[in-house]
């Protein structure tokens, strides 16, 4: 632990920390909005993380002071099955979130004393609250002696991400956990399980963060869980079909068992045209993830930054999750010379990622900082390694 931690630390709470738990964000790089429809996805957990020092209570209070205090204020709630959610968008629904679920699910009795900090930028897509959450949830493991299982943490911390009103997927909280440096990671649900993949040296992603912030539990909120509702209206609607009977009733099922075109083709002459245009786009995004694991096994980066492309193009025109400053974004990463570009996260704002030879990621660096619809602090474009996922230490 830093001792500037250690420092802020005693002089929020009048001793030292004992713990610490480190939690990484996340770049996805292909798969995006099919986590909830239970297809793989394949990001990879960056070195940016939420970091909580910690000393476990003896009661079940949990006090929060945040190294940021100027944006995010000090909080304390009680531990229990049942905890009160803060308004919408505080900064500490995310604790609550873990807490609740660790005391419903392994009656966690014991609180914290916990300082915050890190360094993943927020409202950017790169996950800080899903970091926040699986940090949380390792402290408070560990303060309360709940030996716990990564894919079984995976689980916990999908699951109680639900606490902010969001119908989200486990891809978050999977990468957070399951991250291995150098690799990106294979999420496969049902159950969870992360598999790393080796991602060549000499390919190089770059992040890039637009203007508009995106906070999942607030703006973006509603359309989240509009898209989760219409998948499920999708699938629905097709399975329904004459011609579908027979069919498996999963989407991983379906795109592991029928063609790609005959989906597609269907979906198209029973679905309405946005429930169609949903469909098209879990059903080709979850066959491009397929492609995009084999690419990077291959080394093929052309090929990788393609699927990136058309990943984006897809989540634009048939999911509707793009913005102006996305489109610029990418457009301007391809026009410098990236092999692929994409809106990376939720979308409707946040951030792109892109894939470059690792020789000429200074260009298309320069080229997105200068960009007008760039974030403006030193911090808006910056080069992801794969990180290691999370842990405990003191
Ligand atoms: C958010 C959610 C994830 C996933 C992405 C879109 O990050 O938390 O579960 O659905 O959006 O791919």
């Amino acid at each position: 632990m830093e001792s500037a931690t250690r420092d802020a630390f005693e002089r929020a709470f009048g001793r030292p920390p004992v713990r610490a738990a480190r939690a990484p964000g996340r770049v996805n790089l292909i798969g995006e909005h099919i986590d909830y429809c239970g297809l793989a996805v394949l990001p990879m957990a960056i070195e940016r993380a939420v970091r909580i020092a910690f000393v476990a209570r003896p009661d079940a209070r949990v006090r929060l002071v945040n190294a940021d205090g100027a944006r995010f204020g000090p909080r304390e709630f009680d531990l229990s099955t049942a905890i009160d959610p803060a308004p919408r968008g505080d900064w500490s629904n995310y604790a609550r979130a873990a807490a609740q679920a660790l005391a419903r699910e392994h009656g966690a009795r014991c609180g914290i004393d916990a300082l915050v900090a890190g360094d993943v930028p927020p409202a950017a897509g790169l996950s800080s609250s899903s970091a926040l959450v699986v940090a949380c949830t390792l402290a408070l493991s560990e303060a309360n002696g709940i030996d716990a299982r990564r894919e079984m943490l995976m689980d916990l911390c999908a699951r109680a991400e639900h606490y902010v009103g969001v119908e989200s997927g486990g891809m978050d909280q999977a990468a957070s956990l399951g991250g291995q440096a150098g690799c990106a990671v294979l999420v496969e649900f049902d159950p969870v399980r992360a598999t790393p993949v080796p991602i060549p040296a000499e390919w190089q992603f770059v992040v890039a963060r637009s203007a508009v912030g995106v906070e999942k539990s607030g703006r973006a909120r509603e359309a989240y869980n509009a898209r989760v509702a219409e998948c499920r209206a999708a699938l629905a609607g097709v399975r329904a079909a004459p011609a579908a009977r027979g069919w498996p009733s999963t989407w991983r099922a379906l795109v592991a068992d029928i063609e790609e075109q005959r989906l597609l083709a269907l979906s198209s002459t029973t679905l309405d045209g946005l429930l169609s245009r949903r469909f098209r786009h879990v059903v080709t995004e979850g066959f491009r993830v397929q492609r995009a694991v084999r690419a990077l096994e291959r080394a093929d980066a052309a090929e990788f930054g393609r699927l990136m492309d058309l990943s984006h193009a897809s989540l634009r025109d048939d999911f509707e999750v793009s913005c102006p400053e996305l489109e610029a974004l990418t457009a301007a990463a391809r026009a410098a010379g990236a092999l692929g570009a994409r809106l990376t996260g939720a979308g409707f704002g946040g951030a792109i990622v892109a894939l470059t030879r690792a020789d000429e990621a200074g260009r298309i660096e320069s080229a997105l900082r200068a960009h007008p619809v760039a974030a403006r602090d030193h911090d808006a474009v910056f080069r992801a390694s794969a990180a290691a996922g999370a842990s405990l230490g003191s």
